[in-house]
C-alpha cells in the first residue's frame, strides 16, 4: 500500500475489478447504454489511471464521455496515454474537496472507486448536495467496509484488525475520513436526497496467485498501525513476519461494498 502510485493501483486493479459487484454494475451499465442516440458523460472522482472506466467499458459502457477528475497530473498524464485513442476522455487536475468546482455539469453519472472510504461525510455531503440538482445517478465501488479476515488465524489478528479500522477513520488530507462507515453513510445520504440506493458486497479475496498484492496489504497494515495505538513493536513484528510468511499459502478477505444510485426525476 504504497501510496498511490500507478505501481500500486495497476498491482490492486485486478482484484478490484473481480471483487466489484457484477450485478450493480450490469445495472449501472444497462442505464448507461439505454438511450443509444447520447454520449453519456461520466464523471469519475479520484480517477487514478482510469480504473472505473476500463472496468465499466469491459462490462459494456460504451459511447461515454469519460471527465477523469484527479489532483494527481502523472495519474491523469497515464489515463490519457491509456485511453485517450480508444475513448472519449477529458481530464481534470482539480482537488474534489472543491467541490462546487467540480465539473458535472451535464453528467449522466458520478462514479468513484475505492474513495469514499478516504473522505469525509462533509465532502459526501456536498458531493450528493450537487448531484441531487441535476438528477445526476450515483456509482461509488470498492469502499472498505471494516471486515479483514486472515487464514490461517494469528493471535494479534484483532488487535491489528482495531487498530487498522481506527486509521482508517484519519484524516488524509480529505477531511476525518469515512473509512468503514463510507457505504452506510453514502446510502443514508443519498436516500435523504431522495435517491433510490442499491448496495452489493464487493469484497477481496487474495490467495496465493496474489502474493504480491498481500505482501503490499500485509506492510501497509503494520505500516498504518505501527505508531499511535499503543500496539507492542516485537508482537507486530512476529504478526508481519508469520503472516509475509503465509501468502504463498493463506488466504484474505478484505470487505468492500458497492453503492449504486438513481435519482427520481
Ligand atoms: C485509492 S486511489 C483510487 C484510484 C482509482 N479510482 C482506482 O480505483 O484505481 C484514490 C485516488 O484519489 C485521488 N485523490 C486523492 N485525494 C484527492 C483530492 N483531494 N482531489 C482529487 N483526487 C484525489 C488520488 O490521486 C488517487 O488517484
Amino acid at each position: 500500500m504504497s501510496g498511490f502510485s500507478i505501481d500500486w493501483l495497476d498491482l490492486r486493479e485486478p482484484a478490484d475489478f473481480g471483487a466489484r459487484d457484477k450485478n450493480l454494475a450490469a445495472q449501472l451499465v444497462d442505464f448507461l447504454q439505454a438511450d443509444t442516440e447520447i454520449s453519456p458523460i461520466v464523471v469519475d472522482l479520484g480517477s487514478g489511471t482510469g480504473s472505473t472506466l476500463r472496468a465499466l467499458t469491459k462490462l459494456g459502457a460504451h459511447r461515454c464521455v469519460w471527465r477523469l477528475v484527479d489532483h494527481n497530473p502523472a495519474l491523469l498524464n497515464e489515463a490519457l496515454r491509456r485511453h485517450g485513442q480508444d475513448e472519449i476522455v477529458e481530464d481534470y487536475e482539480a482537488d474534489l474537496l472543491d467541490v462546487s468546482s467540480l465539473p458535472l455539469g451535464g453528467a449522466s453519472l458520478l462514479s468513484a472507486s475505492a474513495l469514499f472510504d478516504l473522505v469525509s461525510g462533509q465532502v459526501v455531503d456536498a458531493v450528493v448536495a450537487r448531484i441531487k440538482k441535476q438528477g445526476t445517478a450515483f456509482y461509488a465501488a470498492l469502499n472498505y467496509d471494516g471486515r479483514t479476515e486472515w487464514t490461517p488465524a494469528h493471535a494479534l489478528d484483532k488487535v491489528v484488525l482495531a487498530a487498522f479500522n481506527l486509521d482508517q477513520q484519519r484524516d488524509k488530507g480529505m477531511g476525518p475520513a469515512l473509512g468503514p462507515e463510507s457505504a452506510a453513510y453514502l446510502k443514508a445520504a443519498l436516500e435523504g436526497a431522495g435517491y433510490t440506493v442499491y448496495t452489493g458486497d464487493s469484497p477481496w479475496q487474495l490467495g496465493p496467485d496474489q502474493q504480491a498484492l498481500m505482501a503490499d496489504l500485509i506492510r501497509g497494515i503494520r505500516s498504518a498501525v505501527s505508531a499511535d495505538y499503543g500496539l507492542d513493536q516485537q508482537a507486530l513484528d512476529e504478526w508481519e513476519n508469520f503472516r509475509l510468511a503465509h501468502v504463498t499459502d493463506g488466504r484474505c478477505l478484505i470487505g468492500h461494498s458497492d453503492v449504486l444510485a438513481f435519482a427520481h426525476i
